[in-house]
């Protein structure tokens, strides 16, 4: 029945009634905080494309970790930096790498919380890109053994929870029989599924320092206007094993969130990547918008798409506006 029986504005009157009628929620719960690890000891070094993250020694993750934990947040996922890079990255399955060392003392001092770890070649490699190369470009099968490596590494660690970023076909796949072989049973794989060759990823290149030396990623990530293709990708990555899959980036990919949700009932996350957090700090900082509420919204429109977690550079501070 229409106007003026129909007053959609009734249940807009006050606060008291629009929580009464609020559709979705955003809680700590839903929330991932990532670090990047770097070597050293009491260092914590501000990454300047994003303001408010920086480049922290493990004592100092391990401090931040406590912190958010005790604010509700109830995962963390980890970048590591290198001493040294090389050609195959192989201080990414180094048992005393930065995010090793991370892991075990998250899980020494924090034990509640739940450590992921961001399984790639990138931040490892001399040329910057996800994997082995030959003949120019990334060589996807060679890439697996490594990865593999890489995992296996973070699993004897004490990461809860790894999840490959680099996009090569067949890794959950290869994780998963590795991690079984191993007696990792247990630990589960988040897939970086859908993750697209996005120019969101600027500031993170810098805060991992992991830009590609030549080339980009577009022989391995995927192409923005593809949807369809997305679906096989999470399709494949669920028969391979994946026990959570991911949309990357979330602000411009609401509609993947909405598909993967829809299609697949599984549970999905979402990465609020570094462009997306840069542009809202940015914008805050200049006055231009009002930098909680629109962080507040971003986040709660992810959720709305279908989005069970989201991974997002502001989950401590979003944690406590939550609690207050
Ligand atoms: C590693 C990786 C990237 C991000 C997460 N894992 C960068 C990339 O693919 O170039 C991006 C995260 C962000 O932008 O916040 N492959």
């Amino acid at each position: 029945m229409a106007f003026p029986v129909n007053r959609p504005r009734r249940l807009r009157r006050n606060e008291t009634i629009r929580r009464m009628v609020r559709e979705t929620r955003l809680s700590p719960d839903n929330l991932i905080q990532p670090y990047f690890v770097c070597p050293g000891r009491g260092v914590s070094k501000p990454i300047s494309s994003m303001p408010g993250v920086a480049q922290m020694s493990v004592d100092n993750v391990v401090a931040a970790a406590r912190d958010a934990f005790a604010a509700g947040v109830p995962a963390t996922i980890l970048f590591g930096l290198p001493e040294r890079k090389d050609a195959v990255g192989s201080e990414a399955w180094a048992d005393d790498g930065a995010v090793q060392r991370a892991i075990r003392e998250i899980k020494e001092r924090v034990p509640g919380m739940c450590v992921v770890t961001d399984v790639c070649m990138c931040e490892y490699t001399d040329h910057g890109h996800c994997g082995a190369i030959k003949s120019g470009d990334v060589d996807n099968d060679a890439t697996l053994e490594l990865l593999v490596r890489e995992a296996l590494s973070h699993a004897r660690a004490g990461a809860d929870i790894v999840a490959p970023s680099d996009m090569m076909d067949g890794r959950v796949g290869a994780i998963r029989t590795a991690l079984d072989r191993d007696g990792f049973t247990n630990i589960a794989i988040m897939a970086y599924s859908a993750k697209y060759a996005s120019a969101f990823y600027g500031p993170f290149r810098e805060a991992a320092e992991s830009a590609p030396q030549f080339g980009d990623r577009r022989s391995y990530q995927m192409d923005p206007p593809n949807g369809d293709e997305a679906m096989r990708e999470v399709a494949l990555d669920l028969e391979e094993g994946a026990d959570i899959v991911m949309v990357k980036p979330a602000l411009a990919y609401l509609d993947l969130i909405w598909r993967v949700k829809s299609e697949f009932r599984v549970p999905v996350a979402a990465y609020n990547v570094s462009g997306e957090y840069s542009m809202i700090r940015a914008a805050g900082r200049n006055g231009w918008l009002d930098e909680e509420r629109a962080t507040m919204e971003m986040l709660v429109a992810m959720r709305r798409a279908g989005a069970d977690m989201i991974l997002t550079y502001f989950a401590t501070e979003v944690a406590r506006r939550l609690n207050r």
